[in-house]
């Protein structure tokens, strides 16, 4: 089988305007879909002229709102506007729609053998907007009505086990087909076509040039999945590696990895692999193949019960964000303490931390691997968090003084404020004008403090804004990032990232 097309989807109201964006997505794409149920009606009548204004294959699609697509009227003005789409078909058949996309349950004769008649080929496709489909083989035979069309099938997984059960399904097909999931967990049944066997991917612009309703479905930009997926070049020999966590929203890692292989000339991909349980996506690891897993919040901690083994390291942290598929099974690492002790030495140039007072703010798995970092530095600090519980444990670790993150505890962080490490996630996403996420919202900044946030977007959290109008030295969590990922790039690949 071929490898997979990437298709734009055309979204606009009137032709003059899907030919704009086409023109913009042109050379990262191999063919388009015209959503004719976004057309004014106006413009729907010259449907016919598409094929020839666009120069690729595209796809005519009609969709209903039950299948998800803005269609409102009714079946027969929807058939006769496709008959529209077929008839006075060239000679030269790349003016003609190449495909044309009809429902499983859409039984018009005509059009189907005008189709046949013209050169279009059928995509037969069956939407479910909630679920997953079970028995994915047998689904695709039942709508697959002659060898000439191409089955498709679209659903909703409920869960990354959905997901992985698709994957593992669609091994068995061996003619051409469409396999993609939308909603939540969509993203690698998009990115990883080749492995699907799909025929062709879809693809968006980014969400503000369309409806939002086609990003909720889970398409990717057509330039991000060249660029940063390196979409092309994915083939069986690929390795796959990724990230998980919930919601995973903001992750800047699969920059850094895929930079990483591009650097390197690896063929490899590294992407987004949204779970609500960490479990669901080590399965889902396996069935893929997959080589390594970057695992973030809310995982760092659930992870650990979950390998074959866990590194020194890992335990003593009590929390993992690296996990290795090996021979001998699944292995945690923990890269945030290394990537959080560069990334320190960096912004404070300084060899340890004997003598210095340090406020870690959080307990939460990110607070594990920094509070570990400080003691092994020689850093005396006390734990502030909401739950003093947490707090309580973490400190107990290390014999860190510990309070509750309120009002109460002003005194005692102005005391530990040499360095203040923000671990929470707090301020996480917040806007310019945004002031109320900030976790230290009680305390007034002397100046002298230096204040460290682990968060990296926005690059200016609400606390180091106004750290720094307050004049203190601040660093934002970019740098913890990037040294993280390049500790797990050399776990992952066997190579330095940096060499
Ligand atoms: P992690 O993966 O680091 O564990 P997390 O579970 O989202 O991420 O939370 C990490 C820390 O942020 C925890 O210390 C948590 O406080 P609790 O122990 O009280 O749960 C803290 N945290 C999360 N949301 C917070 C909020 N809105 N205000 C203050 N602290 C918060």
């Amino acid at each position: 089988m071929q490898r997979p097309k990437i298709c734009l989807c055309l979204t606009c109201s009137t032709l003059a305007e899907n030919l704009a964006v086409l023109e913009k997505y042109r050379r990262w794409i191999d063919m388009a879909e015209l959503r004719a149920d976004y057309l004014t009606d106006d413009e729907r009548l010259y449907i016919r002229r598409f094929p020839a204004m666009a120069g690729i294959p595209v796809i005519l699609t009609i969709r209903r709102l039950v299948d998800g697509g803005v269609y409102k009227g009714g079946e027969a003005a929807r058939t006769a506007l496709m008959a529209r789409g077929l008839a006075f078909a060239s000679q030269d058949t790349s003016k003609n729609f190449a495909y044309i996309d009809l429902e499983e349950d859409l039984d018009v004769p005509c059009i189907q053998d005008a189709a046949l008649a013209f050169g279009t080929r059928i995509i037969r496709s069956m939407h479910n907007m909630t679920d997953t489909v079970t028995d994915l083989p047998a689904q695709m035979a039942k709508i697959r009505k002659t060898g000439y069309e191409i089955p498709k099938i679209a659903c909703t997984p409920r869960t990354l086990v959905d997901v992985s059960t698709l994957f593992k399904e669609s091994a068995s097909l061996d003619y051409e087909h469409i396999v993609c999931c939308m909603g939540m967990f969509s993203i690698p049944s998009r990115i990883l076509a080749e492995r699907t066997g799909s025929f062709l991917t879809y693809s968006s612009p980014p969400a503000d040039n369309i409806d939002e309703a086609l990003t909720k479905l889970g398409h990717t930009d057509p330039i991000q999945l060249n660029t940063l997926y390196n979409f092309r070049a994915i083939d069986k020999k690929t390795d796959v590696f990724g990230i998980t966590g919930f919601p995973l929203t903001h992750t800047l890692s699969p920059n850094l990895h895929n930079e990483g292989y591009h650097k390197h000339g690896m063929n490899a991909v590294y992407i987004p692999i949204k779970s609500e349980s960490v479990k669901d996506a080590l399965d889902f690891g396996k069935v893929l193949g997959i080589k390594g897993l970057s695992v973030t919040v809310p995982h760092k901690e659930d992870v650990l019960a979950c390998l074959d083994s866990v590194s020194p390291e890992a335990a003593e942290i009590g929390a993992c964000n690296t996990v290795v598929f090996g021979e001998s099974g699944t292995t945690g690492y923990n890269t945030d303490a290394e990537g959080f002790e560069k990334a320190l030495r960096e912004f404070l140039q300084v060899k340890n931390l004997r003598g210095k007072k340090i406020a870690i703010i959080g307990a939460g798995g990110a607070a594990k691997a920094i509070a570990y970092t400080v003691y092994k530095l020689k850093g005396k600090a006390c734990i502030f968090n909401r739950t003093l519980a947490n707090a309580r444990f973490l400190a107990g670790k290390y014999r860190f003084k510990y309070a509750v993150l309120g009002m109460e505890s002003q005194k005692l962080l102005e005391e530990y404020s040499w360095l203040i490490i923000q671990t929470t996630p707090v301020g996480m996403g917040a806007g310019e004008t945004d002031d109320s996420a900030d976790p230290l919202i009680f305390y007034g900044f002397a100046g002298n403090e230096q204040v460290y946030d682990i968060i990296y977007n926005p690059e200016k959290t609400p606390l180091l804004r106004r750290a720094e109008q307050a004049g203190c030295r601040i660093c934002n969590g970019y740098s913890m990032l990037k040294y993280q990922a390049y500790k797990q790039f050399e776990l992952f690949t066997g190579v330095p990232y940096e060499n």
